[in-house]
């Protein structure tokens, strides 16, 4: 057993998010975990990570499994230490050992105690089990692999963009090489080329992965089965994004025909009670049509409970054909420049996409035009 759930119940005060749901996750499994904001993703992968207790069932997690989890919450972790430090936080216990080790070598130096000597080696056995001669090695090169240059190593994680620290957390993650990896929105930051190194990497991952994504075409890519949390229930899928979405309508249809089947059904049958209750020679009959109609399961309609989102942006008066000129604009954060002498114009009824390598300044761009950024020009 990997992890899963069994039976499990979860809920906030009244609001039930999931009920009785059962999962088993498997080794190598490659999970898209999907459904309409709101529904629960994110909380129900911290009840797998044991951040929330189910209310009922239990949490199944095998003595040896190992889970990483990313998620947007880490960005709002900030820290003067390097990227390279945070990235080796993965290594913790070798990081401990490092320091038992220095410490019982003080001590040794000091008694040449035998006891001493032996714990000093099983020590030095462990740190090399763990590959911990090489973790500086290790983490550069992954750095690297997600496009760090060399010398921003040692620069502090505080100064970078929200995509390149998720980057970071990434890299952090990988390196610990969990069991199972659980995502939440892992693209939400992370630029195209970002994303095509998170898919190719992903896609030779010894180990399970469970994604949460909006995003069907990265869903399509990556995922092999579908779990979609709906109406406080786990729906499970064996196929991409795709099959999902083409099973979901027959299984619908199958659903809605059953109901309306059932339907027709118990109306005939009151029909009958309807007529014949007050007949002696059919009273019994009717008596039992009663309660067979007591005993049966109903099937429920199909709800398509999409959120009932409206977004309308009304505008007082309707604005001239140009909104906003941007005219020999210069940007830079110390040596950094962000744009250099540039221009643009945005005309009413624009749909622009502002695209661009992760810390390159779309946000900052954006700032400028909202007139809450101080540029040059
Ligand atoms: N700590 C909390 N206490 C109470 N209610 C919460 C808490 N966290 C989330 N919720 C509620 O639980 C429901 C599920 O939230 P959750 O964040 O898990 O949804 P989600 O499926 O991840 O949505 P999205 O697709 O928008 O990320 C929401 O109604 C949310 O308001
Ligand atoms: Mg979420």
């Amino acid at each position: 057993m990997l992890l899963g759930l069994q039976n499990v119940t979860f809920e906030f005060g009244a609001r039930t998010i999931v009920a009785d749901a059962t999962w088993h996750i498997q080794p190598n499994d490659r999970i898209g975990l999907i459904g309409y904001n709101g529904t629960g993703k994110s909380t129900l992968l911290k009840v797998l990570t044991g951040q929330y207790l189910p209310n009922k069932g239990t949490v199944e997690k095998g003595r040896e499994t190992t889970i990483g989890f990313l998620h947007q919450d880490l960005l709002s972790f900030d820290t003067e230490d390097s990227i390279l430090e945070v990235a080796m936080g993965a290594f913790e216990r070798v990081k401990q050992l490092e320091k038992e080790i220095e410490e019982i070598g003080k001590q040794l130096e000091l008694t040449g105690d035998e006891s001493l000597a032996h714990d000093y080696a099983d020590k030095l056995h462990e740190l090399e089990v763990l590959g911990g001669y090489d973790i500086h090695h290790k983490t550069e090169e992954i750095l690297q692999g997600l496009g760090f240059t060399n010398d921003s190593l040692q620069k502090p994680y505080k100064q970078f963009s929200g995509g390149w620290r998720m980057r970071v957390l990434l890299a952090k993650m990988i390196l610990m090489h969990p069991d199972v990896l659980l995502m939440d929105e892992p693209t939400n930051h992370l630029d195209l080329p970002s994303i095509e190194w998170l898919e190719k990497y992903l896609q030779h991952y010894q180990g399970a992965v469970v994604i949460v994504s909006h995003d069907r075409y990265f869903l399509d890519r990556m995922v092999t089965k579908v779990v979609e949390l709906y109406q406080q229930e786990l729906h499970f899928y064996t196929g991409n994004y795709s099959f999902y979405e083409t099973e979901k309508t027959q299984r619908v249809d199958i659903q809605k025909k059953a109901y309306e089947n059932q339907q027709d059904y118990i109306r005939q049958q009151e029909k009958f009670v309807e007529r014949f209750k007050a007949k002696a020679s059919k009273a019994a009959a009717a008596q039992s049509i009663v309660k067979r109609l007591d005993r049966l399961e109903r099937i429920e309609d199909v709800e398509i409970e999409r959120p009932n989102m409206r977004i309308n942006f009304s505008v007082d008066k309707q604005p001239g054909r140009i909104l906003c000129t941007l005219k020999h604009i210069s940007k830079s954060f110390g040596d950094v420049k962000i744009v250099e002498d540039t221009g643009a114009e945005i005309d009413r009824g624009d749909k622009i996409a502002l695209i661009g390598a992760n810390g390159k300044g779309k946000y900052t761009l954006l700032r400028i035009i909202e007139g809450v950024e101080k540029f040059t020009c």
